[in-house]
């Protein structure tokens, strides 16, 4: 077996060392990256006078060759490409023959995955936010529909106060607007190139970082060589950015399961979206929404078991940074998958929106209305507290139904009572950023200036 390194060693590496340190069965997915990493590369050692311009030639058509065969399939692998910088390196040697052979001119492994793995979630980072973007403008859509529609907000899980649907869908809109600019910020962050680190100092050669840097699209180059091979913020920071993603994602699911739930009634889902059971033939079951509930616990795991993973690592690159692609390989496909699937179930849950007035409606509901109707008169809040309280006690007990009790108040009487009519509650909402209907025409506004905003950041 020929690996990059056997002319130091005597004998061949062990089969099962091979099969534990390889990592070309995940790392060929940088396959893209790594070839424009080569590409860049090469060039800048043609400049640096260190290849002939044929010999770059010779290794930029036979990059383009194994990208080619890389794309069809057809690209065959060795023995000894142990991970996808290996594997590419090797078909291009055997491609171009020495010009080949001098691709890796001062150049290590450890700047060149970093390089890789940098170019890999610069654009996956930008693809889930166009993608989280997706899912609010659903999130916006359905506000609109929604139109007056109200049903309870809790804490707790007890009813607390009516809301707006659209308010209630937008609560979860503006989550996923911080994690857009959570993505935006990570990905402005992580776009400086490693390439020209070496393995961890530089090079004796005339190499030129800077414009590497420039060709790969990056904001900036490196400023130490040993920053620059064994950082991993960028792929901890991306996880953790990612998996705030899942954590809405598992709090919007829940939500579904709850409204979908034969106690709530709040919604159906859509056939598309549904999955039936095996045995009970009346099942229309939440699978996405318990599955987006279920992952974000994964993807915890990928964060924290990276973080350990670099936790007294020493300086500069070690294997164990190898550890770092799995993790953000999953957490990147989960969430996208995630993200599509709850867009569509959004894009296509039916809304029972008489359910949801009907359990919204309770007059328990309006207390605080009645409190604050008190507090107007000129009642200390404390006080009013304990009057409505007193009554909805009463009410419980079975003395008489609240808006009896309200009527008969001397304090409160019949013009109170009309606060606890169905549909009232909501309406007095009326505060900036409030539940009701005032407030929410300004919201709709602003989260619709935002996604605007968003996506003009996106794309530049
Ligand atoms: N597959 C390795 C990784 O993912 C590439 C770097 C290997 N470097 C080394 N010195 N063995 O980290």
């Amino acid at each position: 077996m020929s690996t990059l390194w056997h002319g130091r060693f005597d004998d061949n590496p062990a089969e099962e060392m091979m099969a534990y340190t390889a990592s070309i069965g995940f790392d060929i997915r940088l396959a893209p990256d790594d070839i424009a990493c080569s590409r860049a590369h090469v060039r800048m050692l043609g400049r640096a006078g260190l290849l002939t311009d044929a010999e770059v030639t010779d290794v930029l058509v036979a990059l383009h060759r194994t990208e080619l065969e890389l794309a069809s399939g057809e690209f065959a692998l060795a023995p000894g490409d142990e991970d996808i910088h290996t594997a590419i390196e090797r078909r291009v040697t055997e491609l171009a023959g020495s010009a080949g052979a001098k691709l890796h001119t001062g150049r290590s492994r450890n700047d060149q995955v970093a390089t890789d793995l940098r170019l890999y979630a610069k654009r996956e980072l930008a693809g889930i936010a166009s993608d989280v973007i997706a899912l609010q403008q659903v999130l916006l859509e359905r506000a609109l529909d929604a139109g007056d529609a109200y049903l309870p907000g809790y804490t707790h899980l007890q009813r607390a106060q009516p809301v707006l649907l659209a308010h209630h869908l937008l609560a979860h809109g503006w989550a996923l607007a911080r994690d857009v600019d959570r993505l935006v910020d990570a990905r402005a962050r992580l776009d400086v190139s490693p390439l020209g680190a070496g393995a961890l100092a530089g090079s004796s050669l005339p190499l030129d970082p800077g414009a590497t840097a420039a060709e790969l699209g990056f904001a900036a180059r490196f400023e130490n060589s040993m920053d620059a091979v064994s950082d991993r913020d960028f792929v901890a920071e991306s996880l953790f950015v990612l998996t705030m993603v899942a954590v809405h994602l598992s709090r919007l699911g829940e939500e579904i399961v709850f409204w979908t739930s034969d106690e709530a009634n709040f919604a159906v889902l859509d056939d598309a979206y549904a999955t039936g059971s095996s045995m009970l033939p009346q099942k229309k079951n939440p699978d996405v929404a318990e599955l987006v509930r279920a992952k974000a616990g994964r993807l915890i795991g990928n964060l924290t078991g990276l973080l350990a993973t670099l936790k007294g690592l020493p300086l500069a690159y070690n294997r164990d940074l190898q550890e770092d692609k799995e993790p953000l390989f999953d957490t990147v496909d989960q969430v996208r998958l995630g993200v599509r699937a709850m867009t569509g179930l959004m894009t296509s849950i039916a809304f029972s929106t008489e359910a949801m007035a009907a359990s919204a409606d309770v007059p328990t509901a309006a207390a605080t209305d009645l409190a604050e109707h008190l507090v107007v008169g000129g009642m200390p809040f404390r006080e009013a507290h304990v009057v409505i309280a007193d009554l909805v006690r009463r009410s419980l007990d079975g003395e008489a139904s609240l808006v009896e009790l309200v009527t008969a108040d001397a304090r409160l009487g019949p013009t109170a009572a009309e606060l606890l009519a169905p549909g009232v509650a909501v309406t007095r909402r009326t505060t900036p950023g409030g539940a009701g209907p005032e407030p929410v025409v300004a919201q709709i506004q602003r989260f619709r200036s935002r996604l605007a905003t968003d996506r003009a950041r996106l794309a530049s």
